[in-house]
């Protein structure tokens, strides 16, 4: 049985080589700095650090997205993954509960997290859907999904089912309504409330100036 500093070292080669050069904003460098954003949230929380980790690591091994709409696809690989380096079922299948219900599925469907550890990593994850990075992960997204960026005769909607808010493909800038500006009252944690503040400001704030730029403002 290896330890777990070994387990996460593992995961981190398995996660790190799927998700190279992924080109939608779900690459390996935004399981990076959700797992930093995790650590800073983890200071505060009274959390199993190693159920925190390997659910930061693993939540978007397969995403919904890109396997039409498969939902337990990400929990099926991971927990595939956890069993074949010999990891406990229960925290096997803690870290399997925290995936399946990290996703953000339409402005009128709750997503509660039943424990600390999924509170702390679903934060962490949303931390980086917003501020600047968000912003940039929003764009790539929409290119990588041949989505124009804005379209000003094709309104935001609130979704209220999954199935609604999956089958959408509206221009990007909706997404800031439908979603990012939605997260900041979402979160779960007082310190990721506290972070999220500035990088919800530093969103709207460009909103203003690229609907100032649109209308050809000087
Ligand atoms: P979650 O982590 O809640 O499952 P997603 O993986 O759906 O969130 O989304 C992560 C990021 O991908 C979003 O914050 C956004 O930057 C981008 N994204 C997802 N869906 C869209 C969309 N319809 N339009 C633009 N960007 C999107
Ligand atoms: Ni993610």
């Amino acid at each position: 049985m290896i330890d777990q500093a070994e387990i996460l070292a593992q995961t981190e080669v398995y996660v790190k080589e799927k998700l190279s050069g992924e080109g939608s904003g779900h690459d390996w460098w935004h399981i990076v700095r959700v797992r930093q954003n995790a650590h800073t949230l983890c200071e505060h929380e009274p959390v199993d650090a190693f159920v925190v980790e390997l659910a930061a690591l693993l939540h978007d091994i397969a995403d919904h997205k890109f396997h039409d709409g498969d939902t337990s696809i990400g929990p099926r690989l991971a927990r595939e993954w956890l069993a074949s380096l010999g990891v406990d079922e229960v925290t096997i299948t803690h870290v399997c509960e925290i995936i399946a219900a990290l996703s953000f599925k339409g402005s009128g469907v709750p997503t509660p997290m039943h424990t600390r550890e999924g509170m702390v990593v679903q934060d962490a994850d949303r931390l980086d859907a917003i501020g600047a990075i968000g912003i940039a992960r929003t764009f790539a997204y929409g290119g990588h999904k041949n989505r124009v960026m804005y379209d000003p005769t094709i309104p935001a909607v609130a979704h209220d089912s999954f199935a609604a808010y999956q089958k959408s493909t509206a221009p990007t800038i909706n997404h800031f309504y439908e979603k990012l500006l939605l997260l900041k009252e979402r979160m779960n944690t007082p310190t990721a409330r506290r972070m999220a503040e500035a990088r919800h400001a530093f969103m709207e704030q460009f909103l203003t100036q690229f609907f100032a730029e649109w209308e050809g403002e000087r």
